[in-house]
């Protein structure tokens, strides 16, 4: 088992990365916890293949156990789903000395840690990610939240897990698109901070070789977002350069209505159109979009999708990350090195 130590003052936490660490729950939770009761939340994928497993080892250690299964997927992101949490959570009469434990994918992450930032005005909670992109990306940092009709979430907190417990084990059982959206993201870690990890990635040619080394791969994504987020824990400032390929790949998204691609695949065409225009307007080394395309297929991502050039003006213009007429632009210099360009949105609709 490996860890990471996340310094954020007051509520420092590790990441702990290991093959078979399911079988250490019991153990590892009693590292950060002392009370009696634990609530865990999961979905109907995640429930049948782990959660059994899951709560013997807690039964095992004492603890007083609840669970509680949500239907899987992001329509799961609701009010009406937190709203379930807190009524079956109080119910078994949780207290603020007790745990909530979030296991499964982004969503279950997402949702029952807003759960567990705002019931009672906080309970402690655990992060266990079963996706890719729970593992790299959504169980480390803090950010919980639900989505609204109005958009995606609008509602939430920065409140940070008690500790991070990740099983690269359990990726085998994902389906396989879901495990290459959560590459979308893995191949972004590589291109913007670390280019031996994005040779690695490189040289993978097999699944069988993905999962030789995906203990190490987890742990390198979770390295990098560990230092983000102790430089920029509020997202204010350097934490946007994760938002790589991210400004084009919303536009991607929005315009297929979230139902044709799949976040990474969107983010996936939206790191080719970041080199591109990079090269295009000199500040990414030349041959960087044929490299980062020629990783992408290697991985079944798509490297050009259909959209028209206007709508992604549209999206630039409303991006979050732009301030009055600017837009902040995440590019690269070169594989590794990721730069933050301040572009004038006109002179942006004129590439
Ligand atoms: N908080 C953050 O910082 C942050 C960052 C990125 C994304 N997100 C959020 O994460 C969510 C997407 O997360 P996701 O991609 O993990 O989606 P998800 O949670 O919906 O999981 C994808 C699918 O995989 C299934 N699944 C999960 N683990 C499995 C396993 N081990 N074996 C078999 N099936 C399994 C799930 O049931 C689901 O059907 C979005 O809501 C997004 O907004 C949050």
């Amino acid at each position: 088992m490996q860890r990471l130590r996340v310094n954020i003052p007051k509520r420092e936490y590790d990441i702990c990365i290991g093959y078979g660490l399911f079988e250490k729950v019991g153990e590892l939770i009693g590292e950060v916890f002392g009370g009696e009761k634990i609530a865990v939340v999961t979905d109907s994928n995640v429930g049948p293949l782990y959660a059994e497993k899951f709560l013997n080892q807690l039964t095992e250690k004492g603890y007083e156990v609840k669970l509680i299964e949500i239907p899987f997927g992001e329509k799961s992101k609701s009010s009406e789903m937190l709203e379930k949490l807190y009524t079956e959570m109080l119910e078994f009469k949780i207290t603020r000395t007790d745990l909530i434990v979030a296991l499964g994918g982004g969503v279950v992450g997402d949702l029952t840690g807003y759960a567990a930032a705002s019931l009672l005005r906080g309970i402690p909670f655990v992060q266990v990610p079963t996706t890719l992109l729970a593992q790299v990306d959504s169980s480390v940092g803090g950010k919980v939240a639900i989505n609204l009709k109005q958009g995606k979430n609008l509602v939430g907190a920065f409140y940070q897990p008690k500790m991070v417990i990740i099983d690269p084990n359990c990726l085998k059982t994902l389906d396989d698109r879901i495990l290459m959206d959560g590459m979308a993201e893995v191949i972004k870690y590589g291109a913007i901070y670390d280019s031996k990890l994005f040779e690695l990635l490189e040289s993978i040619k097999t699944r069988e070789e993905l999962f030789a080394n995906i203990e190490e791969i987890v742990y390198n994504c979770c390295d990098i977002k560990r230092q983000v987020v102790e430089d920029d824990e509020y997202d204010t400032g350097k934490r946007m350069i994760l938002n790589f390929g991210h400004t084009f790949g919303h536009a991607i998204e929005k315009k297929y209505n979230y139902e044709t691609y799949t976040h990474g695949e969107g983010v996936a065409a939206g790191m080719v159109m970041a080199c591109e225009f990079g090269e295009k307007t000199g500040v990414t080394v030349s041959g960087t979009t044929e490299r980062m395309k020629n990783i992408l297929m290697s991985y079944d991502l798509p490297i050009a999708v259909d959209i028209e050039k206007q709508d992604i003006i549209d999206a630039v213009a409303v991006d979050k990350k732009g301030t009055g007429s600017k837009i902040n632009l995440i590019l690269l210099d070169e594989i590794g090195k990721v730069v933050i360009k301040k572009i004038d949105k006109n002179d942006f609709a004129k590439y």
